[in-house]
């Protein structure tokens, strides 16, 4: 059974851990990223960008295979559905497709737009026992074409935002998608500092988390952070394997070219990455 991703946050907020978001693309992702959270006995949040999930034909097929495999694969720690980045239309699509948290992306909008379409979110997901995630200040980088600036929050607008009644805020704090340029500057824990200062038990969401070093995860987990998205780093794990895979003439090998042999790899490297990670953010053990 799919659940909202509140109480899980909550659990971890309090707790000092953050629960892993991992993107999901395809089958194969699911169905990795569902095992090692099992294996693990770790609470998990399956993200959908509206790109993956159109790449999926639709948000409906992604809530039809994710509640199958949950229930045939007998996953029994708490699996949260979520919208990754959602526009408005494209929350209210994942709403009726029957997913159990969004998130709402109003950081390009004037503040008060956002905070008009936050609340109006807010009251839709309470009616159908949904989590909500707002933002505040772009995440920087490319994710589905959007590309963010990589600013940093006002803290006094993720207050504004926070007191709305959502369950989880994603804040800038000078994160960004995809892969970090060499001459990044690191995350702004002063930033970080100051919005949970504002914000007390609201749990915070850090984006972009492929490539971020662990002494910056377990600090930014410190000061307040209890869930964190990887995309790119399980993407780059699954195109090395199988690259290796191709490269070493395997699929050239008997059945090779089958592609229950040719994904696994690639498979089994997401699942690894997984495993990394929830260990990283301390998430093992508290499903
Ligand atoms: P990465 O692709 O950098 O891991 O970011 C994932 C993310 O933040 C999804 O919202």
């Amino acid at each position: 059974m799919l659940v909202s991703a509140k109480e899980m946050l909550q659990k971890a907020k309090a707790g000092h851990y953050a629960v892993g978001q991992f993107n999901i693309n395809n089958l194969e992702w699911t169905k990795a990223i569902l095992a090692v959270a099992q294996e693990l006995n770790s609470p998990v949040i399956l993200g959908v960008s509206e790109g993956a999930g159109k790449y999926m034909t639709g948000f409906k097929t992604v809530a039809g295979m994710v509640k199958a495999m949950i229930e045939e694969m007998n996953i029994t720690v708490p699996v949260a559905l979520h919208l990754d980045h959602g526009t408005y239309d494209g929350c209210l699509k994942c709403v009726e497709a029957g997913f159990s948290s969004i998130m709402f992306d109003g950081s390009h909008y004037p503040i008060d737009e956002n905070v008009a379409k936050t609340k109006e979110l807010v009251k839709i997901c309470a009616d159908h026992g949904m989590s909500l995630e707002a933002e505040v200040g772009a995440i920087g980088g490319e994710e589905d074409g959007v590309i963010g600036t990589g600013e940093c929050a006002d803290p006094a607008e993720c207050k504004m935002i926070a007191d709305l009644g959502i369950d989880m805020l994603a804040a800038g704090i000078g994160n960004i998608h995809g892969k970090y340029p060499a001459n990044w500057a690191g995350l702004s824990f002063d930033t970080l500092d100051a919005i949970q200062a504002l914000t007390g038990d609201m749990p915070l969401v850090l984006h972009g988390g492929t490539g971020i070093p662990e002494d910056m995860i377990k600090k930014a987990i410190s000061l307040g952070v209890a869930k964190i998205n990887v995309n790119t780093e399980c993407q780059l794990s699954f195109a090395d394997a199988t690259r290796k895979y191709i490269e070493a003439g395997k699929d050239l090998e008997g059945k090779g070219f089958d592609p229950r042999k040719l994904l696994l790899p690639g498979t089994e490297a997401i699942k690894e990455t997984v495993r990394e990670k929830m260990q990283l953010f301390g998430s093992v053990g508290k499903a």
